[in-house]
């Protein structure tokens, strides 16, 4: 049987911890792979820490949202670590975006649509006319153009995007009960790979409490 794969979003800047988090959530049903984040990446001990993992599937989560010139150089500047996804807002534009695509190599770029802990009313807030699935839709087919290896948006808009992207599909917001945190758009587990995602990114259902217990959980609710 295929395995599920997972992220686990390492957000913290302990590293005994984060060291915690990574040997608990080894589990041979399940593909893992690691979420660092700005919160970790901009600690002091973080760089380093990553810079010495070998055997782990790395995903940076700088979530680029600059100028081409910018997004370009600071890709440069953490390519000697050893990266596997990279994530840059698509509301960079097609330029960045592009620019970016064209230097990244083996590292696979991922552009981030819109967050999941917004909703309708908060896209109104910031101004935007569109609502989420029109906003999501149209981002992903700005992903496709400028050859992006995959994408990021809440699992509720994946057979939407499934229409324009085909590649693959990460997505964060994932809840296994009524906790939202943060969150806005959210999904359970299953449901998430039902309605066609390639990973799921998990943070706090997971890393907070007892990690061991909460991946049964998650297991539990795969088999349900
Ligand atoms: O703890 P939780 O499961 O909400 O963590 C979700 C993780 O995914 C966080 O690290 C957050 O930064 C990230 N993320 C997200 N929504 C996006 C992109 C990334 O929640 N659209």
């Amino acid at each position: 049987m295929r395995k599920n794969k997972i992220f686990v979003a390492c957000d913290s800047t302990n590293i005994p911890k984060i060291r915690n988090i990574i040997n608990k959530t080894k589990n041979s049903k399940l593909i893992v792979g690691y979420k660092f984040g700005l919160e970790f990446l901009n600690s002091k001990k973080g760089r380093n820490f990553i810079s010495n993992l070998k055997k782990e599937i790395i995903f940076a989560d700088l979530k680029l949202h600059d100028i081409p010139n910018t997004c370009v150089s600071t890709i440069k500047a953490i390519k000697d670590l050893k990266i596997n996804y990279l994530t840059m807002h698509i509301s960079s534009g097609l330029k960045a975006l592009s620019s970016a695509k064209k230097i990244t190599g083996r590292i696979k770029l991922i552009g981030v649509t819109i967050l999941t802990s917004l909703d309708n009313k908060a896209l109104k807030e910031i101004g935007f006319n569109k609502d989420v699935k029109k906003l999501v839709l149209h981002q992903a087919k700005l992903a496709t153009k400028a050859k992006l290896d995959a994408i990021v948006c809440s699992a509720q808009e994946v057979s939407l995007v499934k229409k324009v992207f085909k590649k693959e599909i990460i997505t964060p917001g994932i809840r296994f009960d009524s906790n939202k945190n943060d969150q806005k758009r959210t999904v359970t587990p299953k449901q998430a790979y039902i309605n066609g995602s390639d990973w799921l990114v998990i943070g706090r259902p997971i890393t907070k409490g007892n990690i061991k217990k909460n991946i049964n959980t998650l297991l539990y609710h795969l088999n349900q």
